[in-house]
């Protein structure tokens, strides 16, 4: 404390320690705009470049997706394989649905081997199923559907709609993803979308739904 500043004078705060508080207010304000420089980049009022940015973002993906993927949808699709029971059966926590091409097989068997092997996590049922659409080499030749069949009868897991898998028909996919999961899932706590090239800690997403709201939450990488 300087000698010439008497704060220590009940109540009063003399003239001479202006300064002080003009420090204190500095600090204020520097703390309140690092909260939302941190918290809220998008909405920080005096960064009117980033807003105007972000609404153009936005407009042009929603054009963009109305132009090529909206009119995709309205179609009654029929699945080829399915699992119409074994969702009730198990009663899972969590469903994983893993949106993979027909002929990869490979990866199938690579996550049925790993990550996919784990059915009861920290006391939770776990189960996952892929969900393919009809292979565009050779449209779905019988050959491949008959090998197809063979797979969904050893493991229990596939879920085979007839559209076309493209990756244009990636909106299809996810349509008709959902629908599969109220029709036949609808019990379930949490459901996952999660490619086929992912390594998944199933552990640990386990832990972080356990203490995650069970209704209207939604979660996933936030950029
Ligand atoms: C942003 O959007 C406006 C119309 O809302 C448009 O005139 C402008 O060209 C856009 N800017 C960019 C960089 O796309
Ligand atoms: C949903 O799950 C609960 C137990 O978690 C079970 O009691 C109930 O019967 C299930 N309902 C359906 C429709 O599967
Ligand atoms: C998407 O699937 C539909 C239905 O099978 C098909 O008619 C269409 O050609 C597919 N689109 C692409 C780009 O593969």
């Amino acid at each position: 404390m300087p000698k010439n500043c008497k704060c220590a004078k009940p109540l009063g705060i003399k003239v001479r320690c202006w300064w002080l508080l003009l420090i204190l207010f500095f600090l204020m304000g520097l703390a309140i705009f690092i909260f939302y420089s941190l918290d809220q980049q998008a909405s920080w009022p005096m960064n009117p470049w980033r807003i105007r940015s972000l609404s153009n973002q936005s407009y042009i993906d929603v054009t963009t997706s109305v132009d090529s993927y909206f009119v995709e949808y309205p179609h009654p699709y029929q699945f080829l394989m399915d699992e119409p029971n074994r969702c009730q059966e198990e009663s899972p926590f969590l469903v994983l649905i893993i949106p993979v091409e027909p002929h990869n097989q490979e990866a199938r068997n690579i996550i049925r081997n790993t990550w996919g092997k784990e059915t009861m996590v920290l006391g939770h049922v776990v189960s996952h199923y892929f969900l393919l659409g009809l292979s565009t080499e050779g449209y779905g030749t019988k050959a491949f559907q008959e090998e197809l069949l063979l797979e969904s009868q050893r493991h229990h897991d596939i879920l085979q709609s007839n559209f076309v898998d493209s990756y244009k028909n990636l909106t299809i996919k996810t349509m008709v993803m959902f629908e599969w999961l109220s029709t036949h899932c609808s019990n379930t706590s949490y459901a996952m979308k999660i490619d086929s090239d992912i390594f998944l800690n199933v552990q640990k997403l386990v832990d972080l739904l356990l203490k995650a709201p069970r209704q209207h939450y939604m979660t996933g990488h936030v950029d």
